[in-house]
Parts: C-alpha cells; sequence; structure tokens
C-alpha cells in the first residue's frame, strides 16, 4: 500500500511499486483525463504535475512518488466551472478529437505557474514534447496564449491562484 498525494488529497492506492502512475490514476483511482498514447515517454497523452513539473506518468513509477504533489486536469476545475486553461480551451475550440488535450493543458499549466507571463516562443518551446496527430496545434497556441492573457489580467497575476 502506498499514499499519493493526488489534487491535494491523500490517496490510498494497493499497487505494485513499479506501476506506473498513469495506470494508478485512471485504473485505481478512477481519474482518466491522463491518457495512454505511447507507453514511452514520446507522445505526452499522459502529461500530469509532480511539484509544479510536467511529467510523463506513462514512465514514472508510482515507488518515486510518495510525498510528492500530484496534479491531474481533474485537480485544476471542473464541467461546470473550469479552470482558466480548461475554460480557453473551451473558447478557442482548441480540440479535434481531444485525446491529447489534458496533457496539453497540464504542459501548459506548469509552464503557466512557473511563468505567467510566457510568450508565445516560451508556450510553442513548452508544449514541444506533447504531440498533436490532428494537427490543433495554432488552435492549442492560441488557447495559452489566451489563457496566459486572462491570468495576467487577474488581480494574483498567476495560474496557481486558479487551480484546485
Ligand atoms: Fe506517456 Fe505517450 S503515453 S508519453
Amino acid at each position: 500500500m502506498i499514499t499519493l498525494n493526488v489534487n491535494g488529497q491523500p490517496r490510498q492506492v494497493d499497487a505494485d511499486p513499479d506501476t506506473p502512475l498513469l495506470y494508478v490514476l485512471r485504473d485505481h483511482l478512477e481519474l482518466n483525463g491522463a491518457k495512454f498514447g505511447c507507453g514511452m515517454g514520446q507522445c505526452g497523452a499522459c502529461t500530469v504535475m509532480v511539484d509544479g513539473e510536467a511529467i510523463f506518468s506513462c514512465i514514472t513509477p508510482i515507488s518515486v512518488l510518495r510525498d510528492r504533489q500530484i496534479k491531474t486536469i481533474e485537480g485544476l476545475g471542473t464541467t461546470a466551472d473550469p479552470g482558466p486553461l480548461q475554460r480557453a480551451f473551451i473558447e478557442e475550440q482548441a480540440a479535434q478529437c481531444g485525446y491529447c488535450i489534458p496533457g496539453m493543458i497540464m504542459r501548459a499549466q506548469a509552464l503557466l505557474e512557473k511563468k505567467p507571463s510566457a510568450s508565445e516562443a516560451d508556450i510553442r518551446e513548452a508544449l514541444s514534447p506533447n504531440l498533436c496527430r490532428c494537427g490543433t496545434h495554432m488552435r492549442i497556441l492560441r488557447a495559452v496564449v489566451r489563457a496566459a492573457s486572462a491570468l495576467q489580467n487577474t488581480s494574483s497575476g498567476n495560474a496557481k491562484g486558479a487551480s484546485r
């Protein structure tokens, strides 16, 4: 049994320590936002945050995640009350099949928490590990630029204040 901190909550998990975080999120904790794409750290569909950094959950065993803060897209907002990035993706209609979008949003979240004033060039570079096979990159880019702009216009001026 291992305790993981997921979206601010301690979660007890009965799984082999070598189990990748992605499987634990999806199969044990019913957090299905992160997706299985390649399973080899090459597509970004499984991206979540650990201690503020975007990571590939498909190649990260839970054994290294004790006492770490794991954040998934479910921790950013809800359907009724989406977070700033989620809202921006809806407003820009930045999805076709949508499979890559949770990973894209989590990588963008990690960037904006570190650098709320991220430029378009910063966003392009930060999102480069995440692939979109539909070719929605320009809408995704516009959505992240929109969220960054919205966050800079809020009183807190950073993405952390908008996180849940
Ligand atoms: Fe993890 Fe592709 S499923 S990087």
